[in-house]
């Protein structure tokens, strides 16, 4: 028996107007609204939270950001706060997504501040690591990995550790239909696990939920969910459409 609970999240990225967004949850809701067997999560972006949170009320689904800021409130142009998103009934929220990282300028320590935050707010943090092809390449995949780990989930207690969520997507694998290999997503959720038994203990480091992220679709989802330490996945591009996560999610059960 699987000791964690998957976790399958879409995350739509800068895609659907409201309307395509109350379709698509609206569309999910039918299928899964009560599956109790996997945590589904929706993050639409900001400007459709309220929508999809009235059209998932009262289901199994729950609604998740795809950012947000550290602080409280303030003069942060253009930015929203914990706060902000529990109000909306969020209950997730991913942080450090690469492309956050990459194009934004998110480091470690901000990921940090922001996975502080939210778990301070009562929201489940959903933490994105993941090398580029030049850093496996350059066999530096554990350096990294190990670095990312320390730096965006440092200083968190054992209880705070239990209550996020790491996403492992492979920079490379985002987007470009390159699936990590079920072998090679695995060994890399087992280095994760084993730097969460050093960050805090082993039954820490188990309880731990670790998706994968990266041109997940459904001919591959049960495969690589079928793996001992890969306990669901963020989607990207296939969550955008009903049919495909709907069958993402059912390779998690
Ligand atoms: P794709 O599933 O489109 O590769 O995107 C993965 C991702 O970035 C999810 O956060």
């Amino acid at each position: 028996m699987r000791q964690r609970k998957p976790i399958v999240a879409g995350n739509w990225k800068m895609n659907k107007t409201v309307a395509e967004a109350i379709d698509l949850a609206t569309a999910i809701k039918r299928e899964l609204g009560d599956c109790k067997d996997v945590d589904i999560v929706l993050c639409p972006p900001f400007t459709a939270l309220k929508a999809v949170s009235e059209a998932i009320t009262d289901t199994h689904v729950d609604l998740g950001a795809q950012n947000m800021h550290w602080e409280k409130s303030g003069a942060y142009t253009g930015e929203v706060s914990a706060e902000m998103l529990r109000e909306l009934y969020c209950h997730y929220v991913i942080l450090g997504h690469s492309e956050r990282r990459a194009y934004f300028g998110e480091t470690d320590e901000i990921v940090n501040k922001k996975t502080k935050a939210a778990l301070a707010a009562n929201l489940q943090p959903i933490v994105c690591i993941g090398e580029t092809l030049a850093e496996r390449e350059s066999g530096r995949m554990t350096e990294v990995i190990t670095t990312q780990v320390r730096g965006s989930l440092a200083d968190l207690s054992p209880r705070e550790l239990v209550s996020s969520i790491i996403a492992y997507e492979p920079v490379w694998a985002i987007g470009t239909g390159r699936t990590a290999s079920p072998e090679q997503a695995q060994e890399v959720h087992a280095l994760i696990r084993s730097l969460l038994r050093e960050l805090a203990d082993d039954a820490v480091a188990q309880s731990v939920r670790i998706q994968y992220g990266g041109s997940v679709k459904p001919a591959n989802a049960r495969e690589l969910f079928g793996q001992p330490d890969i306990d669901g996945g963020l989607i990207g591009g296939a969550a955008l459409e009903a049919r495909s996560f709907i069958e993402i999610v059912r390779g998690a059960i």
